[in-house]
């Protein structure tokens, strides 16, 4: 399963790769709104810093005006995956974009259908929000597991992204499905990490080496 994180920040970005598990970067509105940085010089540093591919999402609502942004924010750099999300507007950029070369990551979907007609406009991913589904008493990856069995049924090559990811358990549920990607928010990646039999073995260790003879 790839990795993608979460994120508009430079330096958790860097962190990531410098850990050598990260492979790509989603962005969305609300998260470039927090770097509180201008918008075309920030995605070119992202674009610059990670080589994988990162999602820049449009704002517009009509479909010229969403495949003018796109082609603007796809020209920044060749790893730039357009964001653009899913309704009927969407599904026409993604027709698009798609016969134009032009690699797309379909958002906030929330339902399996909405996931099969993005793969058949041509969506390069998808992404499923599993956290805000689990947030309304849902089941979040019940849905990427529908999904996952539609794709494989008619061997569709569109690569799911398990998104909102809020704990280490969204994690291993993605990966067990066969999920293609999970994009984590940084403060997740540490998380994944822990565990108290990992410190106190560690702890152990440690005390007893300083009992060995030098
Ligand atoms: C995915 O591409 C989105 O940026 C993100 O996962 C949304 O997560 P949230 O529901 O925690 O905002």
């Amino acid at each position: 399963m790839k990795i993608f994180l979460d994120t508009a920040n430079i330096a958790e970005i860097k962190k990531g790769l410098a850990y050598g598990i990260i492979d790509g970067v989603t962005t969305n509105p609300s998260l470039i709104a927090k770097e509180q940085q201008e918008f075309i010089p920030l995605i070119k540093e992202i674009t610059a810093t990670i080589p994988g591919p990162v999602s820049v999402e449009v704002t517009a609502s009509q479909p010229e005006e969403m495949i003018a942004q796109a082609e603007r924010y796809a020209a920044i750099a060749a790893n730039v995956v357009i964001k653009v999300p899913i309704n009927l507007e969407g599904l026409q950029v993604v027709k698009v974009l798609a016969g134009r070369g032009v690699k797309t990551n379909v958002t906030l979907i929330f339902s399996p259908s909405q996931a099969l007609l993005a793969a058949k406009a041509g969506a390069t991913y998808v992404s499923p929000f599993v956290g805000r589904i689990d947030d309304i008493s849902g089941d979040g990856m019940a849905l990427v597991e529908d999904i996952a069995l539609i794709y494989d049924n008619y061997d569709i090559a569109t690569e799911i992204i398990v998104a909102s990811v809020r704990h280490p358990l969204h994690f291993v549920q993605a990966a067990r499905i066969g999920a293609d990607v999970a994009t984590i928010p940084f403060a997740t990646l540490a998380q994944l990490l822990n565990h108290p039999l990992t410190a106190s073995g560690m702890e152990r260790f440690l005390k007893d080496w300083h009992k060995v003879k030098s």
